[in-house]
């Protein structure tokens, strides 16, 4: 059978049930186990086993050392603040609670290796045992010594001992400049898509088919594999999403054969998603709970996709004043922007030919002095004009927010565009407390 893991020191049953729980894993659990070898054999000194996150390591490893019952202790470095910590949790795990006070308080290097070869010569266990130390590259922030003591640690203390290092970081990355014993490196490479697409749909729903799941599987990994290959973080939004998925089922909407509907019901639930996969900005059930609100609050509030963008105080005036020069005729600057601007007659003013809105027509460019005369008096004159005005509009041209036109050569003159629409700048406004609405030609 392919796939399956072999070894003659173990239960054939043992490895196929292994087999069973390390899917698309078998040729690194394969390669894994040769090296570890059988259970009385001593075993290579240290393993360095590496590979990007969530890529199956600890669990490979792990699931190896449990089903096969070889003692083992894991120690993650993150967790150890001191050499001490470390060194009690390795004699706690391998010799139990009774022997840890055999080391002094802050024990050196020297002492956990005397108090390990003490408790060696007491015990007649003749398995290998392991030593396995996640975030291995924290290692190299500890004393000079720690690092090349646990890759030849079996020498040291004289035992059938091998040590495991779990890192992302490349073994070229640890190697001190003053050499060190080497250890056997092991890659596990990134999973592809169908690989995640099988791993993922082994969590299959208990209420619903499995074909259902999977097909909710490919979906998001359809939407999502390619920002995120993370295998944790697509768990984690398959569950966030999948009851979402299933709505139209439980309202007996959409027959579970209709893949189509129940798709086109999630795209633009996952699409929303994926501005916060890896910022997770909020926790899950805070997200959870603003989905709730927003559809409870009915329409969005005009700043979908730009939701994110946060503009200081005046480049929010600088964008209004753009979606004015842009939207309003360059004549009725006067009427709305100079306070007494004496008698224009409203007849002259509005043109009834040219009350085409001039929102059907897009926006208009406009030169940079218009720009800034109209921001002056939106802001009521209260900034000078100084040079961080003009990097917040190339800020806001960088945003895409304005666009600038003509060529890079007429430096004296350019003309921007404003590209935000009526609904953006109206939340734009709301925001600093300005009623756009009434300084706009087409609503008067
Ligand atoms: N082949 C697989 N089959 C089933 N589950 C898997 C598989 N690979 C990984 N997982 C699951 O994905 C999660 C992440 O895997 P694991 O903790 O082994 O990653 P890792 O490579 O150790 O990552 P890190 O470097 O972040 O520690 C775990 O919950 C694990 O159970
Ligand atoms: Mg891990």
């Amino acid at each position: 059978m392919p796939g399956q893991i072999q070894h003659p020191g173990y239960e054939e049953e043992k490895l196929l049930r292994v087999s069973k729980l390390l899917p698309c894993r078998d040729v690194q659990a394969g390669r894994l186990l040769a090296l570890m070898g059988e259970p009385e054999q001593y075993s290579y000194p240290s393993i360095f086993i590496y590979g990007h996150r969530a890529t199956g390591k600890s669990h490979v490893l792990h699931t190896l050392l449990n089903e096969l019952e070889l003692p083992y202790a894991t120690v993650s470095c993150v967790e150890c603040l001191s050499l001490g910590l470390l060194f009690q949790k390795i004699i706690l795990s391998l010799f139990g609670s009774d022997c840890v006070p055999l080391l002094p308080r802050s024990p050196s290097l020297s002492d956990f290796v005397r108090v390990y070869k003490q408790l060696c010569v007491q015990s007649t266990a003749k398995q290998t045992k392991y030593i396995v130390l996640d975030r291995a590259d924290l290692l190299r922030d500890m004393e000079a010594n720690i690092l090349p003591a646990f890759l030849r640690l079996q020498e040291l203390v004289e035992d059938n001992v091998t040590v495991v290092l779990l890192s992302e970081i490349v073994w070229e990355k640890f190697r001190p400049n003053t050499g060190c014993f080497e250890p056997l490196l092991l890659h596990f490479p990134d999973y592809s898509k169908d690989e995640l697409q099988q791993i993922m749909c082994e969590d299959s729903h208990p209420s619903y088919t499995s074909e259902l799941y999977s097909a909710f599987i490919n979906i998001l990994l359809g939407v999502f594999y390619s920002v995120c290959r993370d295998l944790r973080e697509l768990r984690h939004l398959a569950a966030l999403n999948f009851f979402k998925f299933i709505e139209p089922l439980e309202k007996d909407e959409v027959k579970e054969s209709d893949i189509h509907r129940l798709w086109r019901n999630i795209e633009p639930h996952l699409k929303k998603a994926m501005q916060t996969v890896y910022l997770r900005e909020v926790s899950s059930v805070q997200w959870e709970q603003q989905q709730m609100a927003e559809k409870e609050a009915g329409a969005l509030r005009g700043l979908s996709a730009h939701a994110h963008v946060e503009l200081p105080y005046y480049s929010k005036f600088l964008l209004i004043a753009a979606y004015l020069a842009s939207y309003n005729p360059a004549r009725t600057d006067k009427r709305f922007f100079v306070k007494h601007h004496g008698k224009i007659k409203k007849n002259n003013f509005l043109k009834k030919h040219e009350k085409t809105s001039n929102h059907l027509l897009g926006p208009k460019p406009f030169p940079l002095d218009r720009l800034l005369a109209v921001f002056y008096s939106v802001v009521d004159s209260r900034v000078a004009p100084t040079a961080s005005v003009f990097s917040q509009i190339s800020s806001l041209v960088t945003l895409q927010l304005l666009s600038q036109l003509g060529h890079d050569d007429q430096l004296d003159a350019p003309k921007y565009k404003c590209a935000v629409s009526l609904d953006f700048i109206q939340a734009i406004s709301r925001t600093v407390s300005f009623d756009i609405v009434k300084y706009l030609y087409d609503f008067l």
